[in-house]
Formats: C-alpha cells, sequence, structure tokens
C-alpha cells in the first residue's frame, strides 16, 4: 500500500487532476453501492419507464423512498469526501464528474462538481418540467399521510429507499405537482433507461481532455455513462488512477496505479502526503 500510495502521489502531485466519483466514496457515510467488489449488481433499480407508466410503480417508489429519506438526507460526508474538498482546496484536484445523488462532496465543501445523474435533493414535474425541492415534497407527503408509519426498520439501499410491506404501500397517497396538478414526480436523478444530458457529457469530456490526469474513486465503472471518461482519457494519452474496492471494467492496460483499498483513509493519507 506504501507503494502504490507513493505511485498515485507521484502521478498527481503536478495537479491538474480530474476526479471521477461512485457510490464507493458515500459507502462509509452509509448509503450502499450498487455493486460492491464482486462487480455484481445486488440490487433491481427502478426503471424512469416503471415509474412514469404506472401510478401504482409509482405508489411503492414514493412509499420507500418517503421512508428512507430521513435517512439518506441526514447521511454526512466520511473522510473520503473531506480529502477530495481538501485536495482541490490544494488545486490537485480541480472539477469533480460525480456519479453519486448524495450531495456529499458539495456537502464537505467541494465546488466544481458535475452531478453526472442529478441529485436526490430535487424532484422534477414529468408532466410540466417544474421543479420542486426535495424537502418541500416531503412535507407534502407527510400532509397527505398523516398517519403513516414512516419509522419501518430495514436498512437503507442505494437510491435512498427502504423495502417496506405492501400493505404499507397500499395506503400510501402520491401528491401532485402544484403547476400543473400531475402526479407524475420524479426524483430529478437519470434513473436506469434515461441518458445523462449531452451538454454536461460535453462539459465532462471537456475537463477529461485538459486534465493532466483522472482519479477514478469508488466505482466499478459498470456503467458506460462513467466508463466513457475513463476510455477518453485513455485515448488522448492522459493517465488513469483507480482507488477502489474490487473489480472494475477498467483494465489494466487502462490504468497506471490501481489502489484496492478503503478509501477515506487512503484519501486521508494522499491529502497529507501531497503539498497545499
Ligand atoms: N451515494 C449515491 O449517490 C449512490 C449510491 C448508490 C448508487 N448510486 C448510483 O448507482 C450507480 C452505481 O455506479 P458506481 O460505479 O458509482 O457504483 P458501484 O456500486 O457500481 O461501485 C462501487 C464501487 O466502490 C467500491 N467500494 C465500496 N465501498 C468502498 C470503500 N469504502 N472503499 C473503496 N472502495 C469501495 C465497491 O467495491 C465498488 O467497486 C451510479 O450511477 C450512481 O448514480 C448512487
Ligand atoms: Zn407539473
Amino acid at each position: 500500500m506504501a507503494r502504490d500510495l507513493a505511485a498515485l502521489t507521484d502521478l498527481l502531485g503536478d495537479g491538474g487532476v480530474v476526479a471521477l466519483t461512485g457510490a464507493g466514496l458515500s459507502t462509509e457515510s452509509g448509503i450502499p453501492d450498487y455493486r460492491g467488489a464482486d462487480g455484481e449488481r445486488r440490487f433491481q433499480p427502478m426503471t424512469a419507464q416503471e415509474l412514469l407508466a404506472d401510478r401504482e410503480a409509482r405508489r411503492r417508489y414514493w412509499a420507500r423512498s418517503y421512508v428512507g429519506w430521513p435517512r439518506f438526507a441526514s447521511a454526512r460526508p466520511n473522510d473520503g469526501h473531506y480529502a477530495v474538498a481538501a485536495l482541490q482546496a490544494a488545486q490537485v484536484i480541480g472539477p469533480i464528474i460525480t456519479q453519486n445523488v448524495d450531495g456529499l462532496h458539495q456537502a464537505a465543501g467541494a465546488v466544481d462538481v458535475a452531478e453526472l445523474h442529478g441529485s436526490l435533493e430535487q424532484v422534477v414535474c414529468m408532466q410540466c418540467g417544474e421543479r420542486y425541492a426535495r424537502a418541500a415534497v416531503d412535507e407534502w407527503l407527510q400532509l397527505a399521510n398523516p398517519d403513516f408509519d414512516r419509522s419501518a426498520d430495514g436498512p437503507l439501499r442505494p437510491d435512498g429507499d427502504v423495502a417496506i410491506a405492501e400493505s404499507l404501500i397500499s395506503g400510501f397517497r402520491l401528491v401532485h405537482c402544484v403547476v400543473c396538478g400531475s402526479d407524475l414526480l420524479k426524483p430529478d436523478v437519470v434513473m436506469f433507461g434515461e441518458s445523462v444530458p449531452k451538454p454536461l457529457v460535453e462539459q465532462c469530456f471537456s475537463a477529461v481532455k485538459s486534465a493532466r490526469a483522472v482519479l477514478v474513486l469508488g466505482s466499478s465503472l459498470a456503467v458506460m455513462s462513467g466508463y466513457r471518461f475513463v476510455r477518453r482519457a485513455v485515448r488522448e494519452g492522459i493517465p488513469v488512477a483507480v482507488v477502489t474496492h474490487g473489480w472494475t471494467r477498467a483494465t489494466d492496460e487502462e490504468v497506471s496505479v490501481r489502489i484496492d483499498a478503503p478509501l477515506g483513509e487512503t484519501l486521508a493519507a494522499l491529502a497529507d502526503a501531497l503539498p497545499g
């Protein structure tokens, strides 16, 4: 590990680094990832098509999400997020491209964060396009469901929800867009079956193109949405480092330095080792 860290420090020491982060950076904050070290997906997320096609799917989504929200919203940044913010303040890391939807980079003080998959802090009406703060929608849901038991047990899942009994779901009342009255409310995130807005992808490609190195943190890179930035870096001759447990889609030919170690302590050690 010491030798790997020295190689990483060498690679990143001159700055100009673009960080590409994933769910693994937030597991130490209590938000689970999708895949884990073996790269197998242990969780089947709801697709945007399912959510839009069927009111009962929306009832299920919002009931589960309503139970998970207080826990998701109270997650705090961990040592890894703080180290990334410190490395950015020290001008080692420049732009951050994150696949996470939890806002924890910004909560740790990072700036210039491109949220590739949006944020759970926002809700969008798929009928008229109006956007709302999730906190406001949460208040509407509380008013519409005064007797709903929100304290259901069960682990928080990667999408910020909790699997709850069917009997609880069937009694859950949906809320409506105040502009158009539709109940087609969707978290403002890129769900499975949707794609990242093109201008945002282009902005990230151009950040990668002008980087000295790309640092992947806590991502299996299984989804092309993040992996394409590694491919672009490789094509441009820009070195790529990966700090993530277990399998990633990036091959050994594509990666200059690979560290399989916990992100919190690894990034804290990196921030200590680099000037600034
Ligand atoms: N926190 C969030 O916002 C969150 C959580 C779950 C899923 N998602 C969404 O799901 C998709 C998942 O893709 P992904 O590539 O980001 O995640 P992923 O689940 O596919 O991969 C996470 C990787 O991080 C590793 N990891 C987990 N904890 C770690 C730790 N403490 N130290 C080092 N490595 C660790 C895992 O072994 C795995 O390789 C993303 O598109 C994202 O939008 C977001
Ligand atoms: Zn609307």
